[in-house]
Order: C-alpha cells, then sequence, then structure tokens
C-alpha cells in the first residue's frame, strides 16, 4: 500500500534550549492507525502540532503523499486535529458546530446539510441535531468534537488525548465506540495517549515516546512480547 506520511529527521527546540524533538522518523501507510505512547512531557502534543502545522520543525521534512508540507500553512493542509478539551462553541447547537469548518469553506447548504447528517450518523448522534452543547454528557461532547473535526473531510486524522478528560467508566465505554469509528475511516489516525490500553485498542502500529525520541516503534504485539529495554518495559506495565 502506499507511503502517504513521512517524517524525515525531524527536529524541535524551544527556546529556552530543551530539545524537545530529536531525530523523528516516520512512514505510514494509507490507513494506518497509529498510536503515540508517552508519558507527559515525552513530545506528543508537540509532535501533533509540527504535523498539523501549528509549528515548524528547526530541521526535517514532513512529506504527505510526496509533497512537503513545510511551507503550507495548516487550513490548507487539510488534516483534522481533535483536542483533548474538545474546544466546542457553547453557543452553538450540535449541528452549527458540526457545521462551522464547512461554512468556514464556503460549502453550500444542500452539502453542508447532507455532511452534517452523514456525520451525524456515522457518530451515533442522529437526532441531536438542535441540541446545546451544555446539555450533552461528557462522551455526547466527545462525538459532536470528532464529527465536527470529521465534517471537512481531512485526509489525516489525529487525536490529542480524547479521552482524558472523562472518567474511567465512561472512557472504557468510548473508547470502544471512537476505535470502531476510526476502524471505518480509510485515512492515517493518530492517536496521542499515555495509556497503553487505549494505545493498543486503537493502534495497527504504535510509537512508544520518552524525552522527545522515538523508544520504539511496532505493532501492538511486538511491543508487549519484545519491549526494546527497561524502560519500555515497565512504561508498558510489563
Ligand atoms: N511552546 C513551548 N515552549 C517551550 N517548551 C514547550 C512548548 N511546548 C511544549 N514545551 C515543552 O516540551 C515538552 C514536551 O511537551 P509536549 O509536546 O506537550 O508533551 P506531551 O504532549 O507528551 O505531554 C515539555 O517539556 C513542554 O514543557
Ligand atoms: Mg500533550
Amino acid at each position: 500500500m502506499e507511503i502517504e506520511l513521512v517524517l524525515e529527521q525531524i527536529n524541535k527546540k524551544f527556546d529556552d534550549g530543551s530539545l524537545i524533538l530529536e531525530d523523528i522518523n516516520l512512514r505510514l501507510q494509507q490507513g494506518t492507525k497509529l498510536s503515540v505512547l508517552g508519558p507527559s512531557g515525552s513530545g506528543k502534543t508537540t509532535l501533533l502540532r509540527l504535523i498539523a502545522g501549528l509549528e515548524n520543525p528547526d530541521s526535517g521534512t514532513i512529506l504527505f503523499k510526496g509533497q512537503p508540507m513545510n511551507d503550507i500553512p495548516p487550513h490548507k493542509r487539510n488534516f483534522g486535529l481533535m483536542f483533548q478539551e474538545f474546544a466546542l462553541f457553547p453557543h452553538l447547537n450540535v449541528f452549527n458546530n458540526i457545521a462551522f469548518g464547512l461554512k468556514m469553506k464556503g460549502k453550500s447548504k444542500t452539502e453542508i446539510n447532507s455532511q452534517v447528517n452523514e456525520m451525524l450518523l456515522l457518530t451515533g448522534l442522529d437526532g441531536f441535531q438542535t441540541r446545546h452543547i451544555d446539555d450533552l454528557s461528557g462522551g455526547e461532547r466527545q462525538r459532536v468534537a470528532l464529527a465536527r473535526t470529521l465534517a471537512p473531510q481531512p485526509r489525516l486524522l489525529m487525536l490529542d488525548e480524547p479521552l482524558s478528560s472523562l472518567d474511567r467508566v465512561l472512557r472504557k465505554r468510548l473508547l470502544i465506540d471512537l476505535t470502531d469509528i476510526i476502524s471505518r475511516l480509510n485515512i492515517i489516525t493518530i492517536f496521542v495517549t499515555h495509556d497503553h490500553e487505549e494505545a493498543f485498542a486503537t493502534g495497527n502500529m504504535v510509537i512508544v515516546m520518552n524525552q522527545g525520541r522515538i523508544e520504539q516503534k511496532g505493532c501492538p504485539g511486538e511491543l508487549v512480547q519484545t519491549p526494546k529495554n527497561q524502560w519500555v518495559k515497565e512504561f508498558l506495565g510489563l
């Protein structure tokens, strides 16, 4: 299958000089479900922000379908990024939250209606069109956020710890829902988490990050069977 996303020798330092990301290399095939697993501060969010174009690497190249992304601004990359806090618009109803990106793109009313309805079905929110964000449960909000991110039909989807603000019981259930929705998308999905159970449930490929470096890369089975070193072993709770 075609290699779609390539990260080549990416390095990123912040002003204080601490090295945040060091020599990141990745090649992902179309449809790959990648989990980025690592403790807090290991550089996971920074990696997503670089792919999204919200930060620039100091050196290295990001390619999508062979095209260098370095000089392409975030809104022209057509990548979807969903943050931990969802960042929904509280004054808009469910329909208008999901429609937001499509309106920004100047889509017609007919297109918006049909796309939003498709997203409502995909995320199990049919019938919620006119509900207000304040009246939704945590799980429902998360679905709205996902529907909003997917509505403009991104070429790549990134989720930054999408479950971490929810309580344990809800998290387990939503992980199943989310994994199911993601598995139906034929685009690369990058799921960031500090929880190895979440990483293994959502990803067919996992990178384990530690202090800005990729410590190990592999499918869940490989990581569990042959953790590369003591640190990975301990981090995976083995
Ligand atoms: N804009 C920034 N300026 C300086 N340091 C930053 C900035 N963003 C992140 N960092 C630092 O980079 C490290 C990695 O952060 P981050 O990518 O958010 O990690 P994670 O998402 O894995 O918790 C942290 O030590 C953080 O303090
Ligand atoms: Mg983070």
